[in-house]
């Protein structure tokens, strides 16, 4: 058996009454390129946000690696997300006063990389996603929406994480650019052995993951 990256058991999560997550059980062993899959308001963001560490759990015990998120302080948790994940928002989160080369930078300036590195970094990252030939002084607000979401994919991937999560990383991206998204992904996995968990509404794409795995009303059915 592989070494358990991500862990649940038995996690509620509850906004006011309304309960998202109803009693997740479920592990992602180191490494994998895990899928996640359900219809609209079937809680998949809020367990991709617990499994991040932005989010707490109402009910239950969540581990994310050999951390128990639990036991976590608030200063802790921002330091375990700084350090471990990358994460890519369904809603892109970009700074707009920032150039897209800043919004790029921003997780490694969190990790205190110096000027020149960070630089090298992220244009290396905008290549991969495909933005190489993007000016990376423009403003996010400039670019169209996938291109807007390929900046959000850079930042996410350009500290190299341990754990990526990505919340419909493709949504806004034509096939052939949600393609060469996926093809970045695999190669993270395969050189540097990081953990993937994905959104995806996009069926065409779970041949790129290990498992997928269903989520319907809170519950995993599948
Ligand atoms: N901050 C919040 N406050 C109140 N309710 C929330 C909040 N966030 C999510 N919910 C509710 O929790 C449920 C699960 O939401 P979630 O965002 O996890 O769904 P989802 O599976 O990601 O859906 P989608 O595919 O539309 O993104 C939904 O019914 C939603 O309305
Ligand atoms: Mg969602």
């Amino acid at each position: 058996m592989a070494e358990e990256e991500i862990r649940l058991v038995d996690v509620h999560k509850y906004y006011g009454a309304w309960p998202a997550l109803r009693g997740v059980t479920y592990s992602i062993p180191r490494g994998v390129f895990q899928c996640v899959v359900g219809p609209s308001g079937s809680g998949k963001s809020t367990l991709l946000h617990v499994i991040g560490g932005i989010d707490k759990p109402t009910k239950g015990d969540v581990w994310v690696a050999g951390l128990h998120l639990n036991e976590l302080g608030e200063n802790e948790l921002a330091d375990f997300r700084n350090k471990y994940i990358g994460f890519v928002f369904q809603l892109f989160y970009l700074i707009p006063r920032m150039t897209i080369l800043e919004n790029v930078e921003l997780p490694l300036i969190l990790r205190g990389i110096p000027k020149a590195k960070r630089r090298e970094a992220a244009l290396e990252a905008l290549k991969m996603v495909g933005l190489g030939h993007i000016d990376p002084k423009k403003r996010p607000t400039q670019l169209s929406g996938g291109e807007q979401q390929r900046v959000a994919i850079a930042r996410a991937i350009v500290a190299k994480p341990r754990i990526l999560l990505a919340d419909e990383p493709t949504g806004n991206l034509d096939s052939a650019t949600a393609k060469t998204v996926m093809e970045t992904f695999l190669s993270l996995k395969r050189e540097l052995g990081i953990t993937i968990v994905m959104v995806t509404h996009n069926l065409e794409l779970l041949s790129y993951c290990d498992r997928v795995v269903r989520i319907r009303d809170g519950r995993i059915v599948e």
